[in-house]
């Protein structure tokens, strides 16, 4: 089989450009969790699944931190996000092929942990150790200005509901399946919003 050309990404190669780098990157660590990073993606997508979600939540919780590997997209889609954090970023690379119901959960979840530390008394104690450190970088937990902005964003639920998936997908050991079952849900989301691009 020829490796794949990814010197132009766009609808019809996006899909592939993303299972390669959960083919070569996946294995990562996912710092100071017992998981990788791809078992942990893959695990937030299990559980939107077994949620019953449909396919952009889906696709958001398998894709959330799609921006710890901006690095391996091209130049100019860097550019768009390189000066910012892994949640601003991933969306930003996303933005071309996935819709907003897609790209709003990925560029929202980091400050939806900060939400939920400031609106769910039992959020934080949740929380993995290494998640409640990083709490701190990210700012601590909201105060009351950044939380009624916040409930203001159109999709907020489906936002919360990835952080949740988030924070619940790092059990050492549990079984997924492989990210090539995703491939067809992707795609379908990708044709769909390449439509309706078009369209507009
Ligand atoms: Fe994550």
């Amino acid at each position: 089989m020829t490796a794949p050309d990814f010197a132009r990404l766009g609808a019809g190669n996006i899909v592939a450009f993303i299972a390669d780098i959960f083919q070569r990157r996946g294995a990562d660590s996912y710092l100071g969790e017992p998981v990788t990073m791809s078992q942990h993606m893959l695990q937030a997508a299990l559980l939107a699944e077994n949620a019953r979600a449909g396919d952009a939540l889906v696709a958001a919780a398998l894709l959330h931190d799609i921006g710890h590997y901006t690095s391996e997209f091209p130049p100019d889609a860097q550019d768009q996000g390189i000066d910012n954090r892994h949640n601003e970023a991933g969306a930003a690379v996303l933005a071309p092929y996935f819709p907003k119901s897609v790209t709003d959960c990925v560029r929202h979840h980091v400050p939806a942990k900060r939400y939920l530390c400031a609106t769910d008394p039992d959020y934080f104690a949740r929380l993995s150790d290494a998640s409640v450190l990083t709490l701190k970088l990210q700012g601590g937990p909201m105060d009351a200005a950044e939380v009624a902005a916040f409930r203001r964003l159109p999709n907020l639920d489906d936002i919360v509901r990835v952080r949740v998936w988030d924070d619940e997908a790092k059990v050492a050991g549990r079984t997924t399946s492989p990210f090539e079952h995703y491939q067809p849900l992707l795609q379908r989301l990708v044709d769909a919003h390449r439509q309706d691009r078009a369209v507009v």
